[in-house]
């Protein structure tokens, strides 16, 4: 059987075309299986896994609860703001704790960037990472190249434009990182001050003219500005930014070919995005929130796998 060459998931960084290539035909069975009836395998019924946010989440966590829950894992939540983190209790001292009660892997989201790698190097179980800071969300990242490959047929050879405040997006970084490996070309577009000065040593060229960007994409994936994360003021307001880096239907309708519409959400409908085109045919936003649960499914699956042997 087919292997990851990892025994974590930390980042798109850290793993291999090989190992993407592996989850998706992983994911490809398991999107089977949640269309059927019984939406639900027996695979993991001796895995137990711990899903512990530190930031909130809608999409990531309950996707990777399901996921679990039609893997047949025993899942148990942990959500730092009703936990005894608020009473001074580390990381690796709350994390050893949960570990204690017999659970064998764990899915992290947190606010540091690194917290998962430091995690991974902490402590004896299968580390998830479900985002860290502005650093990587590789699932994220899977889910999205996942729903281009079903959209567009393959990932190698596309032109994917990835739009708006690239500076503080985890998204942004794992996209990149999986689109080159997949063979795509990864162009950013976006306020100069929200596009990070490393970017071209990625091999990513700035296209800072949303028009000239989606003419040359062929997926436009739209992100959301990270307002948590804006310490200071970086366009003179949302109007403005609106009005130069949102895509409306106008634009959309006025390019000369259609073109993929993603967002890895939560959308900031007129801000990134207009409704129209949020809610358009064009639009695979709710496919990407679909393919989640297929993938996570895959990386849970394949990382467990590693955790029997
Ligand atoms: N895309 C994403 O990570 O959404 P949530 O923050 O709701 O999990």
């Amino acid at each position: 059987m087919k292997e990851l060459s990892v025994n974590h998931l930390l980042g798109i960084k850290y793993i291999t075309e090989e190992d993407i290539q592996l989850i998706f035909e992983t994911a490809d069975h398991f999107k089977e299986v949640i269309n059927r009836p019984i939406k639900k395998v027996p695979s993991l019924r001796d895995i137990t896994i711990a899903n512990i946010f530190f930031e909130n989440s809608t999409r990531t966590k309950l996707s990777f609860e399901l996921a679990q829950k039609r893997l047949s894992a025993d899942v148990v939540n942990f959500a730092a703001s009703s936990s005894s983190v608020t009473k001074g209790e580390t990381l690796i001292d709350t994390v050893n704790n949960i570990l204690s009660m017999k659970v064998d892997m764990v899915v992290m989201r947190h606010s540091s960037p690194g917290a998962a790698v430091f995690l991974s190097k902490n402590v004896n179980a299968s580390i998830v990472n479900a985002g860290d800071g502005a650093h990587e969300h590789p699932t994220q990242a899977l889910l999205d190249a996942y729903t281009i490959r079903e959209k567009l047929g393959d990932v190698a050879g596309k032109k994917v434009v990835i739009v708006g405040d690239i500076l503080h997006s985890r998204v942004a970084l794992s996209n990149i990182y999986s689109l080159q490996k997949l063979g795509a070309q990864v162009k950013v577009c976006g306020p100069n001050t929200l596009i990070p000065r490393y970017i071209r040593e990625l091999g990513v060229e700035v296209e800072p003219n949303l028009r000239k960007a989606l003419e040359w994409c062929d997926v436009a994936n739209m992100l959301r500005v990270q307002n948590e994360r804006l310490d200071i003021s970086y366009f003179p307001s949302t109007r403005e930014y609106a009005m130069q880096y949102g895509l409306d239907k106008e634009l959309l309708d006025s390019l000369n070919k259609e073109i993929v519409v993603m967002h890895p959400g939560p959308i900031n409908r007129g801000v990134e995005i207009t409704s129209d085109v949020a809610d358009s045919k064009q639009s695979v936003i709710l496919n990407q929130v679909e393919n989640g649960v297929a993938v996570r499914m895959a990386v849970i699956y394949l990382l467990a796998s590693k955790i029997k042997q």
